[in-house]
């Protein structure tokens, strides 16, 4: 496993990652759960994604018990703050008194005193960006995280709160990043990369579509995250039978070149500077292993124009699952 620094940030972190959204919340049960975060420290990654919101709170309790046995030193640990917590119109969003409650139940939940990096989950229009600026660097000056980043912020917002918070405080974003979804090559990473912050790229398998095993006209495979009901859905929302036939036309591709889908799809994510680290999911420990594995794969020139050819004008629609897809978890 190779390690990338994160951002500004004294971090050094795995080039592959591991998140726990739709998986380690309920999902996945928890002996699989234990055994795919186990399988990521065998295979050297060091850097695990939450958020308070994923299963409202449970994958960071199913996490602060498997990590707490472990030194705190030994995992880079983020979540994140802002989706809603329970029916309380005031337990959400940005606000100070939010972050402020919200860290503290982090925390508690994954059983360490700190987190190394605290996320906005997404930008507060509701809240002055001075205030939500001033709420993180107060979390940052109590010592309950390292540094901060933020998720789905649009260059504008992002530019705001850097006039505000200057070039320290933020080290990362986290956006949408796959060869289905190439949006935020545009503007994100160039202004991000200027201001010292790095990406950590969500869904880069696209949720499991890049790694090749939904064909197109062909019944989705059994306990895939698509089979089940809401998720199927929401697959045919996002994914269309071309962008599938897209995906397939990258398979010859990747065998050719010697490599699996799953490490052309995250090497390719990873063949830009910009990008710190690919937080994959993974319901199984062999996925785990299999995706760790695109860490150092370089993809030549050659390479790179094959895979533009085959993905075309493939229609890039961005993947929001449907709400309700698994009973407690927030789809975000
Ligand atoms: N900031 C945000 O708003 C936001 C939003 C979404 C996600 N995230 C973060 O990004 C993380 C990753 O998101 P994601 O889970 O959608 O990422 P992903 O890596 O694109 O998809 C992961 C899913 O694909 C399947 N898969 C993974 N590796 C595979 C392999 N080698 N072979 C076959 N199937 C494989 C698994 O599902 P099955 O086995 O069930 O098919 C797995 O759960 C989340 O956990 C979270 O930390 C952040």
């Amino acid at each position: 496993m190779r390690y990338r620094k994160l951002g500004s940030s004294e971090l050094e972190v795995s080039e592959i990652s591991l998140g726990s959204w739709l998986t380690y919340s309920g999902g996945v049960e928890a002996d699989k759960t234990r055994a795919c975060t186990e399988a990521a420290f065998d295979a050297g990654i060091n850097f695990f994604d939450t958020a308070n919101v994923y299963g409202q709170g449970a994958a960071e309790t199913a996490w602060g018990d498997i990590l707490s046995s472990r030194p705190r030193d030994s995992y880079i640990l983020a979540t994140k703050v802002y989706f809603p917590m329970s029916e309380d119109p005031a337990d959400q969003g940005l606000s100070p008194a939010q972050i402020a409650k919200q860290i503290d139940a982090s925390l508690t939940r994954l059983k360490t005193d700190y987190v190394d990096l605290y996320q906005a989950h997404r930008f507060d229009p509701t809240v002055p960006v001075e205030d939500i600026v001033e709420a993180f660097q107060k979390v940052v000056q109590q010592g309950k995280a390292r540094y901060i980043g933020f998720s789905e912020w649009s260059p504008e917002q992002i530019e705001a709160a850097i006039d505000i918070a200057g070039p320290d405080l933020f080290v990362s974003s986290q956006p949408q990043y796959s060869m289905l979804w190439q949006a935020p090559e545009a503007e994100v990473f160039g202004l991000c990369s200027a201001n010292g912050i790095s990406q950590i790229v969500w869904s880069p398998l696209a949720q499991g579509v890049l790694t090749g095993k939904y064909k197109p006209g062909q019944p989705v495979p059994e306990g895939s995250r698509f089979a089940s009901a809401e998720m199927a859905v929401s697959k045919d929302l996002v994914y269309s039978d071309a962008t599938l036939q897209a995906v397939q036309r990258l398979v010859p591709i990747a065998e050719e070149a010697g490599m699996s889908m799953p490490t052309l799809a995250l090497a390719w994510v990873l063949r830009r500077g910009e990008v710190a680290s690919a937080i994959t999911g993974a319901s199984r420990p062999e996925q785990v292993h299999a995706n760790a594995a695109a860490s150092g794969v370089e993809l030549s020139g050659d390479l790179l124009a094959a895979v533009d050819q085959a993905l075309g004008d493939v229609p890039v629609t961005e993947p929001t699952p449907a709400p309700g897809a698994q009973p407690g978890v927030k789809h975000r």
